[in-house]
């Protein structure tokens, strides 16, 4: 049984918490520990989800231990000082996505986690979504042929309240970027899975309904390194807010994915076009609580099983490192107005 202290009791821990739960049930990981910002919150999250032990910093949760590995769930500038900690401390590390606001930091906690020897993963659930591993299985067995194009189209709305509730949302400093980088990043994350690595990016960001500091929508014209051309949008400014949609396309077939459902599978020779409903997929964020956790458990259950056999989890650092690297591509695109060349190196 892996023992996991978690830090960050958001909506992102509660996910956390909630597939560790299950997971107990299984005897493969449990939630033991719990560190957040406010006692009397941090407990009640303890209480609830049956950890032994809440504290107020996550200096503390980790000088007293008692577990192997550390889940981070914190705002996304905390992620690198909260990995290194972790890391220098000798625990395992699972942090939400992004990994980090920027590359160096992405790179220093790979680099540390492997001096360390200890694992780091980055929880990009989709990765173990039903819908898009039968995606990936058809792209892999070349039934949609030679892909030509890749689109990932996030069309979401969100309300100036959501970021004037948040003390950490909306600002550079603290989200390391809006749409893309919070909401899209998924997405992204998933047309990288299906298209293989980009060569060139052109993109724009801008800000068009919301006071904030950072990128409300953007836009980006991709080159896949097999010569393939992609589209990214990623938006919290589309009223009312639309379903995702991510599309693969082939010399013989097209897969496109909308909200939760394969919405389309067509194969050349294959007449039947396909419609699969199902609960899971990219589903709707209006209600979090509501989003079942499915995903989530496969992806810890991957991450404990790569601890005991000592090999990879399926997301590690250089996985989730890759919609990273995208997204700040695009960003410097967007502020010099050029295509820019990957890889990208921030030093
Ligand atoms: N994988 C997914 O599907 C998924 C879904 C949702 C979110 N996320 C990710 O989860 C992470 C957290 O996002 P969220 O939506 O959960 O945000 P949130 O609701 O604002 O929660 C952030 C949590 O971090 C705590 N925190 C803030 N500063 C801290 C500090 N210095 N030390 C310890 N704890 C601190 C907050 O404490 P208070 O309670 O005191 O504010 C809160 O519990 C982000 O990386 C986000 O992208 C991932």
């Amino acid at each position: 049984m892996m023992r996991f202290g978690l830090v960050g009791t958001g909506v992102g821990g509660d996910f956390i918490a909630r597939a560790l739960q299950l997971l107990r049930e299984e005897g493969s990981a449990e939630l033991v520990a719990v560190a957040g910002r406010r006692g009397t919150k941090t407990e009640e999250f303890a209480r609830k989800y049956g950890a032994r032990r809440w504290y107020t910093s996550l200096e503390q949760m980790l000088s007293e231990g008692g577990f192997d590995a550390v889940a981070i769930s914190t705002p996304h500038y905390l992620h690198f000082p909260q990995a290194l900690a972790a890391i220098e401390a000798g625990f395992h590390v699972l942090v939400d996505k992004p990994m980090a606001v920027n590359l160096r930091e992405a790179d220093e906690m790979m680099r540390r986690a492997e001096r360390r020897g200890v694992k780091l993963g980055v929880i990009f659930e989709y990765r173990f979504d039903p819908v898009m591993e039968e995606v990936k299985g058809l792209i892999e067995a070349g039934k949609l042929g030679r892909l030509i194009m890749g689109e990932a189209v996030v069309e979401w709305f969100r309300p100036q309240e959501y970021y004037e509730r948040s003390d950490w949302r909306g600002r550079w400093a603290t989200e390391g970027g809006g749409a893309l980088i919070n909401q899209a990043i998924h997405t992204i994350d998933l047309l990288l899975w299906f298209m293989g690595d980009v060569e060139e990016v052109w993109g724009l960001t801008g800000t068009f309904a919301h006071d904030i500091e950072v990128e409300d929508l953007a836009v980006a014209a991709l080159k896949f390194r097999s010569g393939a051309f992609g589209v990214v949008q990623g938006a919290t400014s589309i009223y009312p807010g639309l379903p995702t949609r991510l599309e693969v396309h082939g010399t013989e077939g097209t897969a496109i994915i909308e909200g939760a459902e394969l919405k389309t599978l067509v194969v050349r020779g294959e007449e039947a076009r396909r419609e699969v409903r199902r609960e899971s997929g990219l589903a709707s964020w209006s209600r979090p609580e509501a989003v079942p956790v499915d995903n989530h458990v496969k992806l810890i259950r991957d991450f404990a099983q790569s601890v005991a056999s000592g090999g990879k989890p399926r997301v590690d650092g250089a996985e989730g490192r890759r919609s990273l690297e995208l997204i700040r591509a695009i960003y410097h695109s967007s502020r010099t107005g050029r295509v820019v060349k990957l890889p990208l190196a921030e030093v």
